[in-house]
């Protein structure tokens, strides 16, 4: 049987009082200030979270109808992947406009309405937000493209002659994280071969040059677009990239993709992008309610992550290292200690996340191979309650409590990854963690759209079993753990927020166990992922198992792959 003692825990949070300006719950006495810092935040992909109107994508009123959802798993605010205008070349993060919303996703007063029932559900928003390049079908870049060389509005991107006798050479040896070149030749007005322009990514998406105090400016108005609108936070996408080093200088190696969070690129990780951070915090700090910012940033080491959100900077930023270190006691620990090693000095908090729109569901990922579907729900489980227990902000990719699988038999014919289309790019294959979301029913598309339509990547038969209906109210399912884990999470005071672990000792090898201290009580997580199952001593009161973890005689069976939370 699976014991989810915690049901008791959820029925016994108490309303937390409520924020005026989000209707977010107020701080807990005795928690650290910033809401931030222990913040469960939910990753919204628009396109396959619900489609209102049955056009088989996603959209903003779809988003709007489930927030009640999302307030009842217990998460403390939702970010949105890109909603706005946009040819769509990379799924919206090519933004043409960034103060209009995609018509496919709907309407600005669209998103004025979500957030404000966001905010009356107690939620708050944040927003993706797209600095390092536009879209190619932006007015700025269109007009460059139009107005040809010379132009003031080519200052704005990376315009340069090309190499070689007819200038038919990139003008420096850059790959696109997509694969191929990271340059692409225009076309003169007149007709004739001209300049390149540099795109880190697909060529729909023209690097922005931040040197031109044109974009600065810009970006700051973007910001305070959408704080005026009332979102509580930015996603930076691609933080790491803004900056790149003068001179634009040859990298002298190829298979680039490969050096990637290995070494500082001159493309990435450039010590100038700090400087853009701190204006944006004087901005963001201008508004009340705790606004913030949260860095997708690829750097070489978790000190440099550290460097972005140094206390005049951003207040977070995604712990990569983490959700790249495979399932083993020995590495989970090392990189756990390692992040909140590297947070500590600049007194941030630590993020953990598992899956994203980027990357293979963690379900799938940490697998072992050959593992059957019950096998890796089971890992992929006691994954999310080890993340769930690490002291800082943890973030969940929508269906991850569902436990949902990634889609690895997509036909080609369906895919939209701009990277599948470019060889020898980044792996090409993030549609699989794309599909949209099951809600209910037993036929595709399971309540994502109305009854009949159909969903821009076709769900799998199986998922019927996943749906949010299937899961609701089975006391063995992933959905139901995680509104138990996120219950207790709230309500715990040695949850949530923090800066450091106990290691506990002495277990067999392959068991992780921490302990975390607050004054009213003590938290002890344990983890066996040795692959034998381990008979420890109970260390305190059961909350929460990952699975079945019998109790017998004041010690517990932990099968291989389970964790379970205790009070103590
Ligand atoms: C980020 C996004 C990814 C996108 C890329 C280019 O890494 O998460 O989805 O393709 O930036 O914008």
């Amino acid at each position: 049987m699976t014991q989810h003692l915690a049901d008791l825990a959820r029925h016994a949070v108490d309303a937390p009082a409520r924020d005026t300006r989000t209707g977010a719950a107020a701080e807990p006495a005795g928690k650290p200030r910033g809401w931030w810092r222990d913040a469960v935040i939910y990753q919204v992909y628009p396109r396959s979270f619900a489609d209102s109107n049955g056009d088989g994508m996603g959209d903003l009123p779809g988003i709007r109808s489930r927030l009640p959802y999302l307030r009842d798993l217990g998460v403390d605010a939702v970010w949105l992947s890109p909603f706005y205008a946009s040819p769509q070349a990379d799924a919206g993060y090519d933004v043409a406009d960034y103060r209009a919303i995609d018509p496919m996703f709907g309407t600005l007063h669209d998103a004025d309405a979500l957030i404000r029932d966001a905010h009356g559900l107690g939620l708050r928003v944040i927003v993706d937000l797209v600095p390092n390049h536009s879209s190619d079908q932006h007015e700025w870049f269109k007009r460059a493209l139009r107005e040809g060389p010379g132009s003031p509005l080519r200052e704005r991107y990376h315009f340069r002659p090309g190499k070689g006798e007819d200038g038919e050479l990139p003008p420096n040896d850059w790959e696109s994280i997509f694969g191929g070149p990271a340059w692409t030749r225009t076309e003169n007005p007149d007709g004739t071969p001209g300049d390149w322009y540099l795109h880190l990514f697909a060529p729909e998406q023209p690097d922005f040059n931040w040197e031109n105090p044109a974009v600065a400016d810009e970006f700051r108005s973007i910001l305070r677009f959408w704080l005026d609108m009332g979102v509580d936070g930015f996603r930076i996408d691609v933080a790491h990239g803004l900056v790149k080093e003068a001179g634009l200088p040859d990298m002298g190696s190829h298979d680039q993709l490969k050096l990637l969070g290995n070494d500082v690129l001159p493309f990435f990780d450039q010590d100038g992008v700090h400087e853009i951070y701190r204006t944006w915090r004087r901005i963001l700090d201008e508004y009340p309610g705790q606004r913030i910012a949260v860095a997708e940033a690829w750097t070489p080491t978790v000190a440099r992550t550290a460097n972005y959100v140094r206390a005049d900077e951003l207040h977070q930023a995604f712990n990569f290292q983490y959700l790249n270190t495979p399932w083993d006691a020995a590495e989970l620990r090392r990189v756990i200690d390692l992040s909140l090693d590297a947070m500590r000095p600049v007194d941030a908090p630590t993020t953990w996340v598992l899956s994203n729109h980027d990357v293979v569901r963690h379900v799938t990922r940490l697998a072992a191979e050959g593992a059957d579907a019950e096998a890796a729900q089971r890992r992929g489980r006691a994954a999310s309650l080890l993340m769930l227990a690490l002291p800082g902000s943890a973030y969940v990719y929508q269906g991850e409590e569902l436990g949902l699988p990634e889609v690895t038999d997509l036909p080609d014919e369906v895919r939209q990854d701009p990277a599948f289309f470019r060889a020898a790019g980044q792996d090409g294959f993030r549609d699989g963690c794309r599909v949209p979301l099951p809600w209910s029913g037993s036929e595709a598309p399971y309540g994502f759209g109305p009854e009949g339509a159909s969903s821009w990547l076709p769900q799998p038969a199986e998922w019927a079993a996943l749906s949010v209906e299937a899961q609701t109210g089975d006391p063995a399912s992933t959905l139901e753990l995680y509104r138990s884990a996120l219950a207790i999470r709230r309500e715990h005071p040695a949850l949530g927020a923090g800066d450091s672990v106990t290691w506990l000792d002495g277990l067999p090898e392959g068991v992780l166990a921490f302990r975390r201290d607050a004054a009213d009580g003590s938290f002890v997580c344990t983890v066996n992922l040795a692959a034998e199952p381990v008979r420890i001593p109970a260390p305190g009161r059961l909350l929460l198992a990952s699975g079945d973890a019998p109790l017998l005689d004041g010690e517990i069976l932990l099968p291989t792959d389970s964790a379970v939370w205790w009070a103590v």
